[in-house]
């Protein structure tokens, strides 16, 4: 059967796919979640595998048209729900034989200049990914200095979080900031200039608006471990990450809840529940993508990939992962 094939679909390059499919395993088919639709070339691909089904999630709006193509051609072997991934137990139950992360952003969010998530864009800062109930507009007009800066330089690991933060606020109480090209001048007026940075000024600064409005951590801790509860024993979980807090809070779920788990530090008693084996053991080896497709596809340089095999053992919460993680939980607490 021919997929019919949307412009969208084809514009979000999927990170390291091959190794994703590989990983997963789908020649003997089984349940296979793409918590992070975006584009579908990670749900086509297992789609391949004619006995494969497919549950996908995405928050995003926009690629409801994409998913609604998939239905039509995969019929009963492919599902799709608008939703946040940390809804997930809401309609899976259980039983699941892969699930993937693959987190950030797609193309077809960071290429929209109107969704204010690329610096590049003179659109109005929104960058809600979808679901969300605020924008970084508000958070930037509203919030005080000192929140702002608890945001810039705990959620974007930026330095310069105090000036920024003083000089966004300067700046607003003579007139609503409202475009990208506005904060973006802010943003460079406030930094020192350093001809060594690889990075844009204002890269860090968008990462923590970015993650701080979609609460992209909470969402994390919260999607994953529901996932790890939902896996048979043997499933498998998918993560490719792009920055270092998640790649952080994976790593840590991964070595501390598994077979080889790490001893816990005297500052840091273990976790109560007992039993608390949730992966086989982990190697803690990490998968970049290839030169080639870095050239191929620049994006994908920062992209880690991580995953762990579900053990047998019975599911308890590791509430270590939020006790370890919590200030980035409070921060995006932070009301608007
Ligand atoms: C990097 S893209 C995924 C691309 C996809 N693997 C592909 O091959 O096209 C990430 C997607 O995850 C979605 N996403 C991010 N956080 C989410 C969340 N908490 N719940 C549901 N979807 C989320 C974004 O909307 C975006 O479409």
């Amino acid at each position: 059967m021919k997929t019919q094939i949307s412009s969208l679909e084809y514009s979000h390059f999927p990170v390291m796919l091959s190794e994703v499919v590989q990983i997963s395993s789908p020649e003997n088919g089984g349940i296979f979640v793409d918590c992070t639709f975006g584009g579908g070339g990670y749900s086509k691909a297992l789609l391949k595998f004619p006995k494969t089904k497919v549950i996908a999630i995405d928050r995003d709006p926009a690629v409801v048209a994409i998913s609604k193509k998939f239905e039509k051609v995969y019929k009963d072997r492919f599902q799709f729900y608008q939703s946040k991934f940390s809804q997930i137990d809401k309609f899976l139950k259980k039983d699941i034989d892969v699930a993937i992360f693959d987190l950030g952003l797609s193309s077809i969010q960071l290429n929209n200049f109107k969704r204010g998530f690329s610096f590049k864009s003179k659109g109005e800062i929104d960058m809600n990914m979808g679901l969300s109930n605020f924008s970084a507009q508000d958070a930037v007009n509203n919030l005080s200095e000192n929140q702002l800066k608890l945001i810039i330089k705990i959620l974007g690991e930026e330095k310069e979080a105090y000036s920024i933060a003083k000089n966004i606020v300067r700046a607003r109480s003579k007139k609503k900031i409202t475009r990208v090209d506005e904060l973006v001048k802010i943003i460079e007026k406030s930094k020192r200039k350093n001809f060594y940075s690889k990075i844009h000024p204002s890269t860090k600064t968008f990462q923590a608006l970015r993650i701080y409005v979609n609460k992209e951590i909470t969402e994390l801790i919260n999607g994953i471990v529901k996932a790890t509860k939902l896996l048979k024993p043997g499933g498998k979980l998918l993560i490719v990450s792009f920055h270092s807090i998640e790649d952080k809070i994976i790593k840590f779920l991964f070595s501390n809840f598994s077979q080889n788990k790490s001893k816990p530090s005297r500052y840091f008693p273990e976790d109560n529940s007992e039993n608390l084996i949730l992966f086989e053991k982990y190697t803690n080896k990490v998968i970049r993508p290839s030169k080639k497709e870095i050239k191929k596809n620049n994006p994908s340089r920062s992209a880690k990939l991580r995953y762990a095999i579900r053990s047998k053992n019975e599911f308890n919460f590791p509430n270590n992962l939020i006790k370890k993680f919590s200030r980035y939980l409070d921060i995006e607490a932070i009301y608007v």
